[in-house]
């Protein structure tokens, strides 16, 4: 899958894919996006796991993997995994099949590197994949708010469109412009964003870039980039809030009726079947 030019460490396979692309200001702009997730990640790296033990973490995890059912049920599968981290995705994507084939992508090597067991892993930024060939891809999946740590998101959905084959689908997780948590906790200003909040003591200077989105705006995204939105739901709006387990169905509810509110909206896309028409 990946192109000639990957190197192979241990059971890893790795590609490094470079930024050169993006030129002018933009391209300034996107490396120093980049440069700040890669800082912030690696930071994060050493403490990433055991941020996501709680009782509440096992019930999203839960919830993500009954979304994933259906879509990566089919055996042999080609799954590539947009920020894979510490392989949370490549855990639950084992778990419901045992004969896809897993690729993992991060920009950052030290979220890589804690992932046990390892897996075929890309090391580049997730809106500029340049070293993995289109039409490769039966599902892409982003999980836990990714999709928002992409400099570019209309580039994002476009290489989304590029690597599935026609028919494909994607799950992407990203941050909710409206959520609930952005009252209660530190990452309410716009700029920059801390995984889990302020429960690490990070200073703001080191959070990590994102954008949030609504509703609309990932239907206009999904439109623009060819791609047919079959689903968006909020994934709980208590996240980040009130992490009670007995509170899950309560937050689930309010994130049914208004999915906004969620700290995350979860969204599933095609690419059309046909392929003169994709
Ligand atoms: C919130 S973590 C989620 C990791 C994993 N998907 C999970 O659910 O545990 C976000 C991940 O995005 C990665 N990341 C940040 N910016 C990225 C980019 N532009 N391209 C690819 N990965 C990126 C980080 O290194 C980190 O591993």
């Amino acid at each position: 899958m990946a192109r000639p030019g990957v190197r192979t460490h241990g059971r890893t396979v790795i590609g490094v894919a470079g930024t050169a692309h993006v030129t002018g200001k933009q391209g300034h702009r996107k490396r120093l996006w980049d440069a700040r997730q890669r800082s912030y990640w690696a930071w994060v790296s050493p403490a990433y796991e055991a941020l996501y033990l709680s009782r509440w973490s096992v019930l999203e995890n839960a919830w993500v993997k009954e979304r994933l059912r259906s879509l990566v049920g089919e055996s042999s599968a080609v799954v590539v995994d947009l920020a894979a981290g510490t392989g949370l995705g490549h855990r639950l994507v084992a778990e419901l099949n045992t004969s896809a084939c897993y690729v993992g992508l991060d920009i950052s090597r030290e979220m890589l590197a804690v992932a046990d067991p390892p897996f075929p892993a890309v090391i580049t930024a997730m809106d500029e994949i340049g070293c993995l060939r289109s039409c490769v891809a039966d599902v892409i999946i982003s999980l836990f708010t990714s999709g928002s740590f992409a400099s570019d998101p209309s580039a994002l959905l476009a290489e989304v469109h590029r690597l599935l084959k026609p028919g494909g689908v994607a799950y992407l997780s990203v941050l909710s412009s409206r959520a609930l948590s952005r009252i209660t906790s530190r990452n309410r200003g716009a700029a920059r964003y801390h995984t889990r909040g302020a429960s690490i003591g990070l200073g703001d200077g080191r959070g990590a870039p994102v954008h949030r989105f609504t509703v609309r705006q990932l239907r206009r995204l999904a439109t623009e980039s060819r791609l047919r939105l079959l689903d968006v739901r909020g994934m709980n709006v208590l996240s980040g809030v009130a992490e009670w387990r007995g509170l899950w169905t309560a937050g689930r509810l309010v994130a049914i009726a208004v999915p906004g509110l969620s700290h995350s909206l979860e969204l599933v896309v095609r690419r059309d079947p046909s392929p003169d028409r994709s």
